[in-house]
């Protein structure tokens, strides 16, 4: 089996600060990133910015600043939100990086040489907002203004000369291929959109402009630059170090696992990416996954609306771990989610303080002053607690599988029920009233806490912080983790002494 995991998430403009969907795609990824990490496997987990194109050039000219200097600073305002949001990402690209330009200028040859790209000219409308081109019939007539139906974001007319992809001749190889890996394209209806979109007819695409000069050159006429997106999604194989193809980065982590990004860039990772990919004969991702939207009052988050939320302001407010609790638990995965404080405030009373943070304490206090604060190691497990135990170990490989589905929502259920179930397990043994049968009092006490073990293990890669501190109880750290040892019923049987831990989650004071 193949045990090399490569996810990736967009990488992002900067043309402004990050917001909470930025984070939110760069979350989930480190979810999946960490769970296949203590799954056995080699992670490699690419994130980074897209710092060319008018997008960018734009806006370093409305704040009058060199335009590398600008993305230089908002670039480190990703970097570091990468850290804040205690990401795992193995690299960090930025297409300004010279390993970025010469894989660019390699697969730009290739395409050429490979008969797929002419010079022509292009009349048409843009727009900078999206870097996207848009027909008549994906635009309508807002306020006066112009915009693309999808985004909204206003288009602007374009008269230049300008290089060609053959992406009409591709329509048919991109339909047969989603044919035969219908998992290639989720969720479904992302599926049905691509393909639609195709079945539609696909026009040669413009991947050359004139009129500006942000980008990477086309190689022997510098009078071009390339289009960005092509630049861009080149940066999954760039930081592979492709076109070094006997390179371990591109050996081991090519095709990738997953590309997750947002829904509103589907067609440029399922129609353009896999069409360029084709056409320079380099296998195709495994799967891309476009996500819902985090909305703000319910519409989408943007610069333009003014109704951005700000990642590190709620941290600094709650906490990280319980934000990318929140996001993970409350935004149905794949489905667009509004984001509301009052939500977030019940998810850390009731989920993490509550039922977590709470089963913690009180099997650890009940441990110590029962058990000497050692794992109790004469026990006998009886129907009831194997009943429990076991349902963890009868559904590993079904967690795995909704993993390998990006079923994030079964994965956070499952987490949520087995919580409900240990509380209930503990109030209903009341291993208090059984003071006098000192193997039964054992025996709830080492069952509770091997499903503290369980749970903790399974919240990892939603909470990482939290579960290395809850870890503490049993001396235990992040290399111990491993989704394999959940399927254990014995684990503490090697560990020993039972610690106090600090509070994990302070419940938030509500009016
Ligand atoms: O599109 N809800 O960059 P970008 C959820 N540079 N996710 C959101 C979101 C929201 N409201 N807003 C943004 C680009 N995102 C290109 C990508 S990849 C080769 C080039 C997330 O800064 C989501 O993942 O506009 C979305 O696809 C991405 O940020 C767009 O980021
Ligand atoms: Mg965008």
């Amino acid at each position: 089996m193949d045990k090399n995991f490569f996810i990736t998430t967009p990488i992002y403009y900067p043309s402004a600060k990050p917001h909470m969907g930025h984070a939110y795609s760069s979350i989930i990824a480190d979810f999946f990133a960490r769970f296949k990490k203590i799954d056995g496997f080699k992670v490699h987990f690419l994130t980074g910015t897209d710092e060319h194109g008018l997008k960018i050039q734009r806006a370093a000219e409305e704040k009058n600043i060199n335009t590398l200097d600008f993305c230089n600073e908002i670039s480190l305002t990703f970097r570091n939100l990468s850290k804040t949001l205690n990401l795992v990402n193995t690299d960090f690209i930025r297409t300004t990086e010279e390993r970025h330009k010469n894989a660019v200028q390699y697969l730009w040859n290739e395409l050429v040489k490979n008969d797929e790209i002419y010079l022509s000219k292009y009349s048409g409308w843009y727009s900078v907002s999206d870097e996207a081109f848009y027909n008549d019939d994906e635009l309508e007539i807002v306020d006066g203004n112009k915009v693309a139906i999808s985004s909204k974001s206003k288009v602007e007319w374009v008269d230049e000369e300008s290089y060609f992809f053959r992406l009409s001749k591709w329509e048919k190889p991109l339909l047969d291929f989603y044919k035969k890996n219908p998992n290639f394209i989720s969720p479904e209806s992302r599926r049905n959109e691509v393909i639609s979109f195709v079945k539609n007819g696909l026009k040669d695409l413009s991947v050359s402009r004139k009129s500006f000069s942000w980008g990477i050159k086309v190689p022997n006429n510098d009078t071009h630059v390339i289009y960005v997106w092509l630049d861009a999604l080149t940066n999954y194989i760039s930081a592979l170090n492709f076109p070094n193809k006997d390179d371990d980065l591109f050996k081991n982590f090519w095709p990738a696992s997953i590309h997750l990004i947002g829904k509103d860039i589907i067609r440029f990772h399922a129609v353009y990416w896999p069409a360029f990919l084709l056409a320079a004969k380099i296998d195709l991702p495994k799967k891309i996954y476009g996500h819902g939207w985090i909305l703000s009052d319910d519409e989408k988050m943007s610069k333009s609306k003014g109704n951005i939320l700000d990642p590190l302001e709620i941290i600094d407010r709650y906490g990280l771990d319980p934000l990318r609790y929140y996001l993970i638990k409350e935004v149905s995965f794949g489905n667009d989610g509004s984001i509301s404080q009052e939500r977030l405030e019940d998810c850390i009373n009731s989920d993490l303080a509550n039922n977590f943070g709470n089963l913690c304490q009180r099997v650890t206090a009940f441990t110590i002053n029962n058990c000497g604060g050692r794992v109790p190691k004469k026990i006998e497990l009886q129907k009831d607690d194997i009943k429990i135990l076991d349902n963890f170990k009868n559904n590993i490989s079904l967690i795995r599988e909704k993993i390998d589905n990006q079923d994030i929502n079964f994965y956070i259920n499952f987490i949520v029920n087995s919580l409900f179930e240990a509380n209930k397990y503990f109030n209903d043994q009341e291993p208090w009233k059984k003071k006098d049968d000192k193997i039964r009092l054992d025996t709830i006490v080492y069952t509770t806490l091997e499903i503290v073990r369980k749970i903790t293990f399974l919240l990892y890669p939603i909470i990482p912080k939290s579960t290395l501190k809850a870890l503490e109880i049993f001396s235990l750290s992040e290399n111990d983790i491993n989704i394999t040892s959940i399927e254990n019923n014995q684990f503490l049987m090697k560990v020993d002494k039972i610690n106090k831990i600090d509070i994990l989650f302070k419940k938030i004071e509500k009016n």
